[in-house]
């Protein structure tokens, strides 16, 4: 366990250049800073890891994998990755480039950097009250379907690489993306010849959020949902590291042969042979095991329940979040919170630098040192939004861990008004936020 004095703190935190990520885990006391890879792994994949085929090629734990993949999804071609950056950077290399768009209802960062540096653009069409934090809407995931048509006449259809739905949507909010506005994209997408792929590195939580939610789902269970949700669309790419329970890992899951066999060009190139992908045999195993026991309702029951315990914590002491909470994590408004400090120096990200001082919590800060841009005439454009991410490892942290956070907000929040901002002095072009080195104000 982490537990560190005040003094230490301000001492690791000035080594690591004000940004959490350098910052060693076993000087935090409760890690927050993502719920990607973090969770804990049953006993049911423990054991599955120990039946692991390592053989090079037709290991039996792939087939077990393609099996729970195929039974999930319904699609037949099952691409194993490393994790899912690297279903990103397959996808963009074959099926994107300059002159082309990639349209989402937010793309998460690495999605947006993939695509980036394969020289496809990027268009972001949140819907419509997305980006109004305090509106406790139920599903702010969902992509604005009259811009996605406009966009689609403007630009015409062919220079649209692919369309894709994060579930839930983890830039803004991690709110869950509704069946209707599924079903609304895949009428849209069909009739223009456009692909569209679910990133679905959270599609239990949003199925359950169907189910709870939406008018006539009440009655289905969340695996009916999840197989509705991806009938929809015609694959996905997958992070494995969140809804899928394990610790590394992903997949591409296609209907499309003329693409899987593009895809798996490009993952014997830079992953490993298309029965391992950049996997051992016995993650293959683990994941196939993880998304079954992930559409365990009981499970989704306790996991949306806790984090909205987060969250109503917070705002019992005053502190702004994105109404209602996600399913992974409690987002903060750092820009409501502290609007004393410009998105120029960072509010978000001198939340976190406070909630690490005051009580070593790490969380993340998805605002404008992760999405701020330098504009082509050499000025800065910040991000529309500065959020804190509190994100909540699955079956990890218990109540008492979770009461312990709401309670440093509380303190944080009566000296807020002190608390200054911060600046880069150094920061690389892409993916800035993992690496920059910042100082106080
Ligand atoms: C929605 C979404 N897509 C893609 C990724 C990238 O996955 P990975 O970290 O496994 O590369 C993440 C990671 O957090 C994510 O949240």
């Amino acid at each position: 366990m982490g537990f560190t004095t005040g003094k230490e703190r301000l001492r690791i935190l000035r080594k690591a250049n004000y940004n959490l990520f350098n910052i060693r885990a076993e000087h935090v006391l409760i890690d927050l800073l993502t719920d990607s890879g973090t969770g804990a792994m049953s006993a049911e994949q423990w054991s599955g890891i120990m039946r692991g085929d390592e053989s090079y090629a037709g290991a039996k734990s792939y087939y077990t994998f393609e099996k729970a993949v195929r039974d999930l999804t319904g699609y037949r071609e099952v691409i194993p990755v490393h994790q899912g950056r690297a279903a990103e950077r397959i996808l963009f290399s074959f099926n994107g480039g300059p002159g082309k768009i990639s349209v989402s209802n937010s793309h998460f960062d690495t999605t947006r950097a993939n695509a980036e540096a394969s020289g496809t653009r990027v268009v972001d069409l949140p819907a419509k009250g997305a980006l109004d934090f305090d509106v406790p809407e139920p599903f702010k995931g969902d992509i604005d379907t009259n811009a996605l048509k406009k966009l689609i006449t403007e630009k015409g259809p062919k220079s649209i690489a692919v369309c894709i739905m994060t579930v839930t949507n983890n830039s803004l909010g991690g709110q869950p993306v509704s069946m209707s506005n599924l079903k609304k994209v895949s009428s849209i997408c069909r009739s223009s010849g456009i692909p569209l792929l679910l990133d679905c590195a959270r599609f239990a939580e949003n199925a359950y959020f169907i189910k709870i939610r939406e008018k006539g789902y009440r009655s289905k269970t969340a695996a009916q949902i999840a197989k509705e949700m991806f009938s929809l669309a015609d694959g996905c790419m997958m992070s494995a590291k969140k809804d899928a329970l394990v610790n590394m890992g992903g997949f591409i899951a296609l209907n499309n042969r003329k693409w899987a066999l593009k895809a798996r060009q490009i993952l014997i190139l830079g992953e490993g042979f298309p029965t391992y992908g950049g996997l051992a045999g016995r993650d293959l195993e683990a994941m196939a095991i993880g998304l079954r026991e992930v559409l365990d309702e009981k499970y989704l029951q306790y996991r949306i329940r806790s984090t909205a315990y987060l969250g109503e914590g917070l705002l019992r002491h005053g502190v702004p979040i994105v109404r209602p909470p996600g399913g992974h994590a409690v987002y903060v408004n750092a820009r409501k919170f502290l609007p004393h400090i410009p998105p120029g120096q960072f509010p978000a990200q001198t939340l976190i630098c406070e909630l690490y001082l005051e009580a070593g919590i790490r969380a993340v800060e998805i605002g404008t040192l992760m999405f701020g841009r330098k504009k082509p005439d050499g000025g800065f454009l910040p991000a529309p939004m500065e959020l804190v991410r509190l994100a909540v490892p699955r079956r990890v942290y218990t109540q008492s861990h979770i009461d312990f956070v709401i309670e440093v907000f509380g303190k944080i929040a009566k000296r807020k008004n002190k608390m200054s901002g911060l600046k880069v002095v150094e920061a690389p072009e892409m993916l800035a936020h993992f690496t920059a080195k910042l100082k106080p104000l």
